[in-house]
């Protein structure tokens, strides 16, 4: 079998890859691990930057995303008993991000894809990476794909970074002290607008779905085990967390889903080796508080393309030899942000006093100065 990108992961980075390449004319083979329906039920992220918004209407596959997703103008900062809220429409006209399930846009492009005869496969065995700077080629349960390219789109567990030899890759990565316990509950919002809560016994977040659904997360010690929150701990903790302010009361219901997320920052450099080329988590991971994972492997991919597109009209490789360094600027300065965004917003067991001082300080000066909360909303929707 042979196909000119051989794409590894049907997350939303390899996904919106085979489609974008469609579009151009350029073929592709997509080999998922799991199941289309485990895929489709991921429970993960929910912000959209207006880029990515952008990007999916542009592609033709943000008609149900314009229906059903939640625009938000603003997000509160709740601590020390008062809410404070980042008001985008003030900071930022005219830019402001989505709230839609990841899965949601996920099941928009697997379907977009199989309407167009698509070649998405999943639960696909064993897959591994070939010759990657000769002619590269995969192999999968028994089966091989030959490629010109092959897009390394399988996340921060996948196969294709350990495919590129040692000594090439440098690594930098932080470990967070922490975890996020995610909720999913079938009930109404209790906010209209994203709730970033910095509380003593830890940080939570209030976000949604639909009017009917939330989300919540929690922070928990790194190696929190699923047993150890039933529905009414969760609940508990999160009221403890978030009813801090007067007047604000949290809706409970029944929760639907429940997991718990490493905290980590992640750089892979370069994000590519010979001609396989990596997207999205595989190269970089972020700590979700700045909301800014999905939206990077979104940037990645609209780059990937430009630069395939390229290659394949023309035969020319310069923008090819160039996308890791396009990525990696945009990379950084997420990482960054997402890297204040939780230090601003989490307690670390080893602080002393001092430290949680400086923490609400620097909070006030956020919600008070104009210049600080203008960084905070830039980042937020994400810079262009
Ligand atoms: P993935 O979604 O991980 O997809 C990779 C795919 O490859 C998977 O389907 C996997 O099954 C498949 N795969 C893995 N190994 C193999 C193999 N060996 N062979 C074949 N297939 C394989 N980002 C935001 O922008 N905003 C948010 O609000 C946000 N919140 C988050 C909340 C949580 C709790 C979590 C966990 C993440 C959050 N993120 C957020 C991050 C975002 O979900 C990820 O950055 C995004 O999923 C990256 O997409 P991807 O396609 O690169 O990788
Ligand atoms: C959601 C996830 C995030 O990581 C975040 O910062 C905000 C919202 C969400 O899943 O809704």
């Amino acid at each position: 079998m042979r196909t000119q990108v051989g794409i590894i992961g049907a997350g939303p980075a390899g996904l919106l890859l085979s489609h974008l390449l469609h579009l151009r004319g350029i073929s592709s083979v997509v080999l998922e691990r799991r199941s289309r329906e485990y895929v489709e039920r991921r429970v993960r992220a929910g912000v959209l930057e207006q880029g990515t918004v952008d990007t999916l209407v542009a592609a033709g596959v943000g008609e149900r995303l314009l229906r059903e997703g939640l625009p938000h103008e603003g997000i509160e900062l709740r601590y020390g008993g008062a809410a404070h809220r980042i008001p985008f429409e003030k900071l930022v006209p005219g830019r402001r991000i989505t709230v839609y399930g990841q899965q949601e846009v996920v099941k928009d492009l697997i379907a977009a894809r199989l309407e167009a005869g698509g070649d998405l496969r999943f639960e696909v065995d064993d897959v591994e990476l070939h010759d990657l700077t000769g002619a590269p080629y995969v192999t999968f349960g028994g089966d091989r794909l030959d490629c010109e390219v092959i897009a390394g789109c399988d996340g921060f567990h996948g196969v294709s970074r350990p495919s590129i030899p040692e000594g090439v890759l440098t690594v930098f990565e932080r470990e967070y002290p922490f975890a996020w316990l995610g909720v999913l509950a079938r009930v109404r919002p209790s906010a209209e607008e994203l709730i970033y809560a910095r509380n003593e016994r830890g940080f939570a977040l209030h976000s949604m779905r639909s009017p009917e659904v939330s989300r919540f997360y929690l922070q928990v010690p790194p190696d929190a085990d699923l047993a150890d929150w039933p529905d009414e701990r969760v609940w508990a903790e999160l009221k403890a967390r978030l009813e801090t302010v007067p007047g604000f009361t949290l809706e409970t219901g029944e929760i639907i889903e429940k997991g718990v997320t490493p905290m980590r920052g992640f750089v892979a450099e370069p994000m590519q080796y010979g001609r396989l080329y990596l997207a999205g988590d595989s190269a970089h991971i972020v700590p979700p508080t700045g909301a800014k994972g999905l939206n990077l492997a979104v940037a990645d991919v609209n780059a990937l393309t430009e630069a395939l597109a390229a290659y394949f009209a023309t035969g020319s490789a310069g923008l090819l030899d160039g996308y890791s360094a396009a990525c990696l600027r945009r990379v950084w300065r997420a990482q960054h942000f997402s890297w204040w965004m939780t230090t601003l917003l989490h307690t670390f067991d080893d602080e002393d006093a001092y430290a949680r001082r400086l923490q609400l300080s620097y909070l006030d000066y956020v919600t008070s100065s104009m210049a600080a909360a203008t960084t905070l909303a830039e980042n937020y929707v994400g810079l262009s």
